[in-house]
Parts: C-alpha cells; sequence; structure tokens
C-alpha cells in the first residue's frame, strides 16, 4: 500500500506561491500544503522573535493537522529569522530559502550585484555569512523593498505605483553599474515583468527552481513510499480567502478554493 507524503510549505503571505509553482511541477506525488500567513504580512519588518512565534503555529498546525514529512519556508525572512530555531524544535527536515548570492557573483560581469530584499532578510546571519564568502570583489547594493510586498499581497504587480517604488530602488544599483538582481523575497518574482520591462538588461536571479529541487532532493533521501498520484494541493490562509483564490487564479493559473484558517 501506497502512502501520500504531505509537505507543508508556507509564507508570510502569497509570496511563497513563487516556490510553490516549482514544487508542483517537481513533486507531482506529494500532497502539498501552502500556508498563507496574510494577516500577519508582511514579516520583514517584525523581530525576529515575533517572526519566530508564527512560525511556531504554522508548524505545529501543518505536524497536527496534516502530519506533514517536510516543510518548506517559502519566505526569505522567516528563513533568516526562524530556519535554526525551527530545526532545533522539530525533527522534521525544514527546507529555506535565502537570497541567490552565490549564482549572482559568479555570474555577474561587472563584478555589481544588487540585492532587494526585506530588511530582516539582510539583518539575518545567513545573509551576511553567504555575502562575506561568495562576494569577495564584487560590490553588493543591497536595498529593502519597502511597500513591495504590500501591493504584491493585493495582486498588484504593475502600474505606476509598482514602477515608481521600482526605480526607486532599482535605479540606483544600475547607475552604479549593477548587471544582475538578486530577487531575495519570494513576493518579488511576481514583479518580473514589471521589472524587465524598466531595466530590459538586467539579469534577475530567483533562487526559487533550485529550493524546490532541495526539497526533491530531501525526500528521495528519506525514500518516503510516494507512490500514490497527488490529490489537490490544498491552500491555506489567515488572511482573505477571496483575495488567495484571486491570486492563484491570475498569476498561476490554478483555480482553488482556498480556505481560511485562524492560528
Ligand atoms: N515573502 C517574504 C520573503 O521572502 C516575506 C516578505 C514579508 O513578509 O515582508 O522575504
Amino acid at each position: 500500500m501506497g502512502q501520500r507524503v504531505n509537505i507543508g510549505v508556507f509564507d508570510s503571505g502569497l509570496g511563497g506561491l513563487s516556490v510553490f509553482r516549482h514544487l508542483i511541477t517537481d513533486l507531482p506525488n506529494a500532497q502539498l500544503i501552502y500556508v498563507a500567513d496574510s494577516a500577519y504580512c508582511p514579516y520583514g519588518t517584525r523581530t525576529f522573535e515575533q517572526i519566530q512565534q508564527r512560525t511556531k503555529k504554522i508548524v505545529d498546525f501543518l505536524i497536527e493537522t496534516y502530519s506533514v514529512s517536510l516543510v518548506v519556508v517559502a519566505c526569505n525572512t522567516a528563513t533568516a529569522a526562524a530556519i535554526d530555531f525551527l530545526r532545533s524544535t522539530y525533527t522534521i527536515p525544514f527546507v529555506g530559502i535565502e537570497p541567490a548570492i552565490k549564482p549572482a557573483a559568479l555570474k555577474t560581469l561587472s563584478k555589481v550585484i544588487g540585492v532587494l530584499a526585506t530588511e530582516g532578510t539582510f539583518n539575518g546571519r545567513l545573509f551576511k555569512q553567504t555575502t562575506e564568502r561568495y562576494t569577495n570583489g564584487i560590490k553588493t547594493i543591497i536595498q529593502p523593498g519597502y511597500g513591495l510586498v504590500e501591493l504584491v499581497e493585493k495582486g498588484i504587480v504593475a502600474g505606476p505605483e509598482v514602477e515608481n517604488l521600482l526605480n526607486q530602488y532599482i535605479s540606483p544599483m544600475v547607475e552604479q553599474g549593477a548587471d544582475i538582481l538578486v530577487l531575495g523575497c519570494t513576493h518579488y518574482p511576481f514583479l518580473s515583468n514589471t521589472i524587465g520591462k524598466l531595466f530590459p538588461n538586467l539579469i534577475l536571479i530567483d533562487p526559487a527552481p533550485a529550493v524546490s529541487l532541495r526539497a526533491k532532493t530531501i525526500l528521495q533521501e528519506m525514500r518516503l513510499p510516494v507512490n500514490l498520484p497527488s490529490e489537490n494541493p490544498i491552500f491555506l490562509t489567515t488572511g482573505d480567502s477571496a483575495t488567495m483564490d484571486d491570486f492563484l487564479s491570475m498569476h498561476l493559473s490554478i483555480k482553488a478554493k482556498s480556505k481560511q484558517i485562524k492560528i
């Protein structure tokens, strides 16, 4: 008899769906359960202790309700604030996400890279360590993307408001010679088209495909018997379910009925 493997995926909101869209292809036999913590979004300006408390609530819920075997933390800020805490609290494995500094440093021709992320991500140990290790001889321009997460949460990924903020944050990077922009927040890949329109020569780096493959490798190493076809993914939100359904339909072409949860 086969067994369906349940995988939890969460983010401060809808941004982690930029990781989810790869997981659904890479793990076709797993049951994916996505939790958007939209009622507490954004995480970017919260303290690490506050974020740890939220992640604990979400992971407890995922384990108690769905017996998940693995959790993908599809949020750079939550990874920065809580991945060590989660790994020391639970026995199941966690896959986190952090700004893709290493591939950017390897790829840049101008030796200048830009990183757009939240304040929380820049303040984390992981970001500092990775930057120190991989950016020797490379100028790294960091910029918090204030206001962008809030717009993406509302499904606004184009138009004057988005363009104004992107111009404000990215133009100084380009003026200083950046040829690569690291998307250091899972909400930002949904802005890729607008960024591409404003800065057509900038190469964008999104770590989501690598994170998804990492989750796949861990599942293979765990040798879990994944031999039942998966059911439809489950979408849960602490925020508004109609907003999530609209976002899924508009940006992932998924018709789903998400459910609001109170945790
Ligand atoms: N999607 C998030 C990240 O990857 C968090 C954004 C936020 O809530 O501030 O960092």
